[in-house]
């Protein structure tokens, strides 16, 4: 059932130029290609281990293995009001931050929408002066607008990071294109902008998502500091604490006992030798603006989930030719269902969710959605897709914590083996922790019991602060 090809249509009738199976049996089928077994949990765990090395030693490799300058995790006793910025998707959030010290914190936040426009124009300038003009009406509505304020911008895509608070931008991921960023300093374009409207804020700290996880997790856990940050959102990626004489490219930087180390897992496996690429995978890869690339992430996050579905419920349709019985939404327009990224996360999320018998909300969605009509069975086909779509992304994001949690268990005894988790993903697909975890067991056999995951909420906006400060 391997098969290439430019879309579904053609995958289609590669795949069955006559109908011969039932809509049950080929969505069995199509969702057999998603299951990932557990000898394949533990092959992706040994490549994923192979690369964190092969990124520590070496620049230049796909999962890059950031060291993002931040040398310790907070224990809780940290103080202090901070600005915090979050791009990182489809939204900007700006946050003022107060730390008590006492593992708690206030938060005052607003977010923006990120226009399509603003994330693929060709002058970086106007996305940066977008953000300011945000930072700008956070200070002046909710601070003291006479005072000085430390930032911390968590900017969720993967940089060079050359120091606390600088960084060239090595390549966008989750839909973003503007190619005149790359290669600059990400905190020198935002503090013109900053600079040039008069606001007195100085950008201390430059975060990536994960790193705030970790930060924010850390400051709020047992006081012992955490492990591991992981972004199971609209993209995913990790961060963790790594020993600094395991990070050789370095060299002689390492001052310092740690570093945490922003791995840009989405990156993970981008020659497809562990995890897995059925049809749907290959058609989705070719709609990105960056195929070839983030390929552990195209299997993950939010971002791509729905187009999964889609791609699937298109090769179940009647919409491909060459077909001689009817196939799922028999008889009915396609217009919407032949749109790419037609179909969000969420709608995944509701129908995994959706357990009743006659799959109402399941039907609602696929009539507001794709303005189609389906029967029982056509609904319990397309269930079990869901099913296996958010399995298999369940499954495959166990790969990475189990891989830094066996790298890290021999040297760490100052850690725990906690992880905070944050995105709508983790957050909001049901089960999505407790299919992590089984796949976590068939990577890690007994010690899986001894990993801790908790939800990191404010991970990018607390964090942040916490880098500001440490800054
Ligand atoms: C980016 C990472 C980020 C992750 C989660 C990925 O696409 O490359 O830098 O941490 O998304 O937001």
């Amino acid at each position: 059932m391997h098969i290439t090809g430019r879309n579904s249509a053609q995958h289609r009738s590669v795949l069955l130029p006559l109908r011969t199976m039932t809509i049950q049996e080929e969505a069995q089928a199509i969702s057999d290609q998603f299951e990932v077994s557990p000898a394949q949990v533990k092959e992706s765990v040994r490549e994923f281990r192979r690369l964190m090395k092969l990124g520590l030693e070496e620049t230049g490799h796909a999962m890059t293995m950031i060291p993002s300058y931040v040398t310790h995790v907070p224990k809780g006793s940290e103080k202090g009001t901070y600005l915090a910025i979050d791009l990182g998707g489809t939204n900007i959030r700006v946050c003022s931050v107060t730390l008590d010290g006492e593992k708690g914190f206030k938060i005052q936040q607003e977010k923006a929408a990120v226009s399509r426009e603003l994330m693929t124009t060709d002058d970086p300038s106007k996305l940066f002066h977008f953000i300011a003009t945000r930072i700008k009406k956070c200070v002046v509505e909710k601070l003291d607008a006479k005072g000085e304020y430390k930032l911390g911008f968590t900017f969720s895509f993967p940089v060079n990071q050359t120091g606390p608070a600088e960084g060239t931008l090595l390549r966008w991921t989750k839909g973003f294109d503007i190619p005149a960023a790359v290669g600059h300093d990400v905190c020198g374009m935002l503090q013109t902008e900053l600079d040039k409207m008069g606001v007195k804020v100085r950008v201390a700290a430059l975060v990536n998502d994960t790193v705030g996880t970790l930060m924010a997790r850390s400051y709020v856990s047992n006081g012992n500091g955490s492990l591991v940050g992981a972004i199971y959102g609209t993209g995913t990626n990790g961060a963790y604490l790594e020993k600094m004489t395991n990070i050789k490219k370095l060299g002689n930087e390492a001052q310092h006992e740690n570093m945490v180390i922003n791995t840009e897992w989405g990156s993970f496996d981008n020659a497809l030798t562990t995890i897995g690429n059925t049809p749907f995978d290959v058609a989705l890869d070719k709609l990105t603006p960056n195929p070839g690339n983030q390929m552990f992430e195209k299997r993950v996050s939010g971002m791509f989930l729905g187009e999964l579905l889609r791609q699937c419920l298109l090769t179940l349709s009647t919409n491909a030719p060459g077909l001689g019985g009817a196939g799922l939404f028999s008889g009915q327009t396609l217009t919407q269902l032949n749109q790419p990224w037609s179909l969000d996360t969420s709608v995944l999320s509701m129908m995994e969710g959706d357990n009743a018998e006659d799959m109402a909300v399941t039907s609602t969605i696929i009539q507001k959605e794709l303005g189609l009509t389906t029967s029982v069975p056509e609904r319990g086909a397309i269930k079990q897709i869901v099913r296996a779509i958010g399995r298999r992304a369940a499954r495959l994001a166990a790969v990475p914590m189990a891989a830094i949690v066996i790298s890290s268990a021999a040297e760490r005894t100052d850690v725990s083996i906690d992880i905070g988790v944050d995105g709508s993903v983790v957050e909001y697909y049901p089960n999505f922790i407790a299919m992590m975890r089984e796949s976590l067991r068939d990577a890690l056999d007994r010690r899986a019991e001894e990993v801790n995951i908790e939800i990191a909420t404010d991970g990018s906006g607390v964090g942040a602060a916490l880098c500001a400060l440490v800054a």
